[in-house]
């Protein structure tokens, strides 16, 4: 079936944390101003409609009339390990698989099941904010490896700072973010082995976030980190339908991890989690009748990412920002206005009523950065990137003429 990316589904009234929750967001401290004209574009999930023949398996459950506590059944697991086989070229085994109701709630389980406090543990900044909750959160030390940007923006891996820091013995655990949200870099397998081989050599456990995996470019190949790492019993891999299939509030990742004394703490840790009938029904759904949707979805984020370059470049020309090889968030850098973080934010949140995310949330080197998530129907897209623009428009114009005086 042919999808339309286009159409404008009202999430006004669905208990969207986007739409809905002005209150919560604005406690959060995320932006002043939130009110019925407020485009949000921060967090990330889709204002995109699902595959339909997800739709058709949650009426299913729905019409069945009793949502009682559900078990996992053989087909769950064996779409998981048939998507990321045909999907990755990775296999995964039926028990190395353990479900969780979110991801973040996974990470906080692994730093707390697999470190103990004061513990260092390293994650790549400017990165998504959680990453450094799930640590300091739970009284673990962050170290950061810096993600370091060439002049275009495009983020590498800092290999001498990295094996510093693993070599400390303090330092127990790496929490990866691959895809990396923000950067949207996408690893290579030479990078990951070097970080794999890094860790296995310091004794540094990894947990790779990998749930933007299936959110990559026409033309990138995005490579699990337990794929090619040489040993694999010091790795936990974390998955999701969530990101991919635009389910987030349907709370389904599975955690793979394949050394069962691992697998056994991290299970301690957890306590049994069972899943709704809907995640259940959800998953078999859209890792065995979600390719189609999914190939028709990144068609249309990859134009929507290069319509929002194109856009930039024209109205908003000081702002440097690069097409991510992966995930659907663009980091977008306004430090070539020459103004305050303050001042960015005081014209994208208050004037231009978009909400973004503040880059200073991914860690320090952010300051002058602001994510954007761009899922959502181009027509809103352009609505907000024209009201941001008409808010940039005295500074262009006064550089333009600077330049036209020199
Ligand atoms: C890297 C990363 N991990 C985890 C999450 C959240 O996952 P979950 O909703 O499963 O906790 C996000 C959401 O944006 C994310 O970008």
């Amino acid at each position: 079936m042919k999808y339309n990316f286009d159409e404008m589904i009202d999430r006004r009234g669905t208990y969207s944390l986007k739409w809905d929750g002005g209150d919560m967001i604005k406690a959060f401290g995320l932006t002043e101003r939130y009110d019925e004209d407020t485009i949000p574009l921060f967090t990330a999930d889709m204002d995109l409609p699902v595959p339909q023949p997800l739709v058709e398996a949650l009426h299913k459950t729905v019409d069945h009339r009793i949502f009682g506590y559900s078990v996992f059944p053989e087909e769950y697991y064996q779409a998981i390990i048939s998507w990321f086989s045909k999907r990755h070229g990775w296999e995964v085994k039926k028990d190395q698989i353990i479900y969780s109701p979110g991801t973040v709630h996974a990470l906080n389980i692994a730093v707390k099941a697999h470190t103990k406090p004061g513990d260092g543990i390293i994650i790549q900044r400017p990165v998504y904010p959680p990453f450094t909750s799930a640590i300091e959160g739970n009284g673990r030390k962050v170290v950061n490896n810096a993600l370091v940007p060439d002049e275009d923006g495009y983020y590498s891996i800092d290999f001498a700072d990295f094996e510093e820091k693993a070599k400390d013995e303090d330092t127990t655990m790496f929490v990866m973010c691959h895809p990396h949200n923000p950067t949207g870099r996408v690893f290579t397998e030479h990078e990951l082995k070097k970080l794999a081989e890094i860790c296995h050599r310091h004794n540094v456990l990894i947990v790779a976030d990998e749930i933007h995996g299936d959110l990559v470019r026409k033309g990138q190949v995005f490579t699990p980190m337990a794929k090619v790492a040489e040993h694999t019993d010091h790795i936990i891999t974390c998955t999701a339908i969530n990101k991919t299939f635009n389910v987030a509030g349907l709370h389904c990742t599975n955690v793979i991890i394949t050394n069962p004394e691992l697998k056994a703490v991290f299970a301690a840790e957890m306590g049994g989690q069972l899943a709704s009938p809907f995640a259940i029904a959800a998953l078999i759904s859209v890792y065995t009748d979600g390719e189609d949707w999914l190939e028709q979805l990144k068609v249309y984020i990859d134009d929507t990412l290069h319509y929002v370059k194109d856009f930039l470049a024209e109205r908003l020309p000081e702002v440097k920002v690069m097409i991510p090889e992966g995930t659907y968030v663009m980091w977008l850098d306004f430090s070539g206005y020459g103004i305050s973080a303050e001042d960015i934010h005081d014209r994208i949140y208050n004037k231009a009523n978009v909400v973004l995310e503040d880059g200073k949330l991914f860690g320090q080197e952010g300051e002058y950065h602001q994510r954007i998530c761009v899922p959502s129907p181009r027509p809103v897209i352009r609505e907000a990137l024209e009201r941001i623009a008409a808010e940039f428009e005295d500074l262009a114009s006064k550089k333009q003429t600077e330049e036209k005086t020199v």
